[in-house]
C-alpha cells in the first residue's frame, strides 16, 4: 500500500519506513510535485500534524499522514515543545538547538523530559490522531553521534545511553515516534484485513 508521508527529511522517512515494514510503501511530498514548505503554524504538535496533512490531502486527494514531535522539559516549562525546530534560530540549526538547551539548562537540578510526538492521517477525507510518548532525562553535555536533533542529549528512561548512542533499530523500539507509528501502522492494518 502506498502511503504519503510528510516529510522529506531522510532520517525521519528511513525510520518511520522501518517501522512500517514492507507492505507499506512511503511517498513523500517532493515525489507528488509538492515542492514547496508545507505550512506548520498551529501551536500544538496536534495542530501541526492536522494541518501538514491537510495541506498534502487538498493537494493530492490521496491518503497521507504527517508527523510533529516535540522536546518538553518538565522545568522549562515544556518547552522547546511546539518549537523544537526552531528553538535557536528560525531554521533546523540542531548544534545551536542543543547548545541553547545545554545553556538553559545548567544548573537545573530537576532534568526531567520527554519527547511527544503527533501523527495526523487523513484516509478518504478523514482524520484520525495517534500519540506517541517517551520518558526520560536531559544529560549536561552531548553524547554520540546517531540520529539527529536532540538526541544527543536525551537519555531514556531504563537507559545510560542517549538516542544519539544507540543503532536506529534500537531507538525506533522505544522512541516517541516509533511508538506513534506503531499505532498508526496496527490501525492501517486493521483497516486493509
Ligand atoms: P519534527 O516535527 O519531527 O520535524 O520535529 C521538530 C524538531 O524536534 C526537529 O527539528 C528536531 O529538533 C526535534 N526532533 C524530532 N524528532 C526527534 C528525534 O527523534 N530525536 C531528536 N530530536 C527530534
Amino acid at each position: 500500500m502506498k502511503i504519503i508521508f510528510a516529510t522529506n527529511n531522510a532520517h525521519k522517512l528511513s525510520e518511520v519506513q522501518a517501522v512500517l515494514g514492507e507492505g507499506f510503501e512511503l511517498v513523500t511530498p517532493r515525489q507528488c510535485g509538492v515542492e514547496e514548505e508545507i505550512p506548520e503554524t498551529a501551536d500544538t504538535l496536534e495542530g501541526n500534524a492536522r494541518q501538514k496533512a491537510r495541506y498534502l490531502y487538498e493537494r493530492t486527494g490521496l491518503d497521507c499522514f504527517a508527523d510533529d514531535t516535540g522536546l518538553e522539559v518538565e522545568a522549562l516549562g515544556g518547552a522547546p515543545g511546539v518549537h523544537s525546530a526552531r528553538y535557536a534560530t528560525d531554521g533546523h540549526d540542531f548544534a545551536a538547538n542543543n547548545r541553547l538547551l545545554l545553556k538553559n539548562m545548567e544548573g537545573v537540578a530537576n532534568r526531567r523530559a520527554r519527547f511527544r510526538t503527533a501523527i495526523c492521517l487523513i484516509e478518504g477525507g478523514e482524520e484520525h490522531l495517534f500519540e506517541g510518548i517517551v520518558e526520560g532525562h536531559i544529560i549536561d553535555h552531548e553524547a554520540g553521534s546517531e540520529g539527529f536533533g536532540y538526541d544527543p542529549l536525551f537519555t531514556p528512561e531504563g537507559f545510560e545511553r542517549t538516542f544519539a548512542e544507540m543503532s536506529a533499530e534500537e531507538k525506533n523500539d522505544i522512541s516517541h515516534r516509533g511508538r506513534a507509528v506503531r499505532r498508526l501502522v496496527a490501525y492501517l492494518q486493521e483497516r486493509n484485513k
